[in-house]
């Protein structure tokens, strides 16, 4: 089916914008993506027109809110292939994991042990960092190579049989790593571990089979998927959900309430108290329905040409360092410009109308492993060009020629 860029490009009204300028060439979709008008659309569509609480009413709005809040989650659980009731929304991809993290730590022992990777961000560390201080839980850490992928034999060593979980990342916010997920999945279940996977990066750029995968949870959120922010999946296999005790207490996540006693409504309403975020469900549902449109394997070939390419007209720069250059990488592209701090980097790439990342990217381990405390980064979504791969590349020749 191919993919048309230039047409895509007309979905985003932000695109026409322009900063210090220059048109804007918004390289830093890693960190959250910019929105389609179908978002914009069915939000403000939403509040336009029907909108009330969910669940809980028995007239025509509240009926017609919960249908499009319903049909949101159908719409996540067919993006994944799971099934409706396997899809909990969250307020982002963080409180997806906590969730998990805190209804483990209710059945974790001291000394029982949690694999992560030395690649994952904040998000997908500090939570079991939560139950190592509350519980003695021992957290252990899959060793990253120089060029940015797991140590595969260090993994194998690693899982042992106090190994409980395994959590790791489909895809590096750094280095643009793709872990072979399917793989360290099927190791973690032959040593009995249950399995975390964040995909907030991988999500956005390949098609993703729950099934495929096999991992018990798989967390990602709404807004580097090109839907607004305040809104996360957590996907749990069913039976792995119905083991999780409940994370927040409160309205619709009940069976019954007395004054003596509660008993819990089944998954996904188990995990999700309170009124939900119902505009922000909505929109992440548009944003899917927009991406199904799509054909996601050619939008994967455009953004690796755009990586290549911006890799090729850097060919030569001696004066640049790559982090992260694992074969079959996603298009982000973290660097370090030789005497230049990051920072003053991606302000100078601004005054170019060229927005990027810098910073620890909320993985101040990751940095540590690569021996530095920051990098710029420059990741790329669907709506950019190879012309914008090009404006870059001119833009970082003369921002560099600031610091010879
Ligand atoms: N984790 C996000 C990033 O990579 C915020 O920028």
């Amino acid at each position: 089916m191919g993919f048309d860029v230039a047409a895509a490009r007309e979905a985003f009204p932000i695109l026409q914008r322009q900063v210090n300028g220059k048109p804007l060439i918004y390289l830093d979709s890693a960190a959250s993506a910019q929105k389609p008008r179908a978002v914009i659309d069915a939000m403000r569509s939403a509040m336009e027109s029907s909108y009330a609480n969910v669940h809980r009413g028995l007239h025509t709005l509240a009926n017609e809110t919960t249908d499009a809040y319903e049909a949101a989650r159908r719409s996540v659980a067919s993006f994944i292939g799971a099934a409706e009731g396997e899809i909990v929304f969250t307020k982002g991809a963080t409180e997806g994991i906590n969730l998990v993290a805190a209804g483990l730590g209710a059945r974790l022992q001291p000394g029982d042990e949690i694999l992560l990777t030395e690649m994952e961000h904040h998000a997908n560390i500090v939570p079991w960092h939560f139950l190592r201080e509350r519980l003695g839980v021992v957290l252990r850490f899959v060793p990253v190579t120089d060029q940015g992928e797991l140590d595969l034999a260090a993994y194998q060593d690693l899982l042992g049989p106090r190994t409980r979980l395994v959590a790791f990342t489909h895809m590096s916010n750094v280095l643009g790593t793709v872990n072979p997920a399917q793989r360290l999945t099927e190791m973690a279940h032959a040593a009995g571990a249950l399995v975390l996977v964040d995909g907030c990066q991988a999500v956005v750029h390949q098609p993703v089979d729950v099934r495929e995968l096999g991992a018990d949870f798989y967390v990602f959120s709404g807004h580097k998927l090109y839907g607004p922010t305040g809104i996360g999946v957590l996907y749990g296999r069913a039976a792995a959900l119905a083991d999780l005790p409940p994370y927040q207490g409160g309205g619709e996540m009940i069976a019954q309430v007395s004054l003596e006693a509660i008993t819990y409504a089944d998954p996904p309403h188990r995990f999700e108290a309170g009124t939900p975020p119902i505009l922000e469900a909505i929109g992440l549902g548009a944003a899917i329905e927009w991406l199904k449109g799509f054909d996601r394997q050619a939008i994967a070939e455009h953004e690796q040409r755009l990586y290549a390419r911006t890799l090729e007209g850097l060919a030569g720069a001696n004066w640049l360092k790559v982090i992260g250059e694992a074969p079959g990488k996603g298009a982000i592209l973290s660097f370090l410009v030789d005497g230049a701090h990051a920072h003053d980097v991606a302000q100078i790439l601004d005054r170019y109308g060229v927005a990027v990342r810098a910073g620890a990217h909320c993985a101040e381990p990751l940095m540590k492993r690569f021996g530095v405390t920051s990098s710029a980064r420059a990741s790329f979504g669907l709506y950019n060009t190879e012309a914008e791969a090009d404006a870059f590349v001119e833009a970082l020749t003369k921002t560099q020629a600031f610091f010879a």
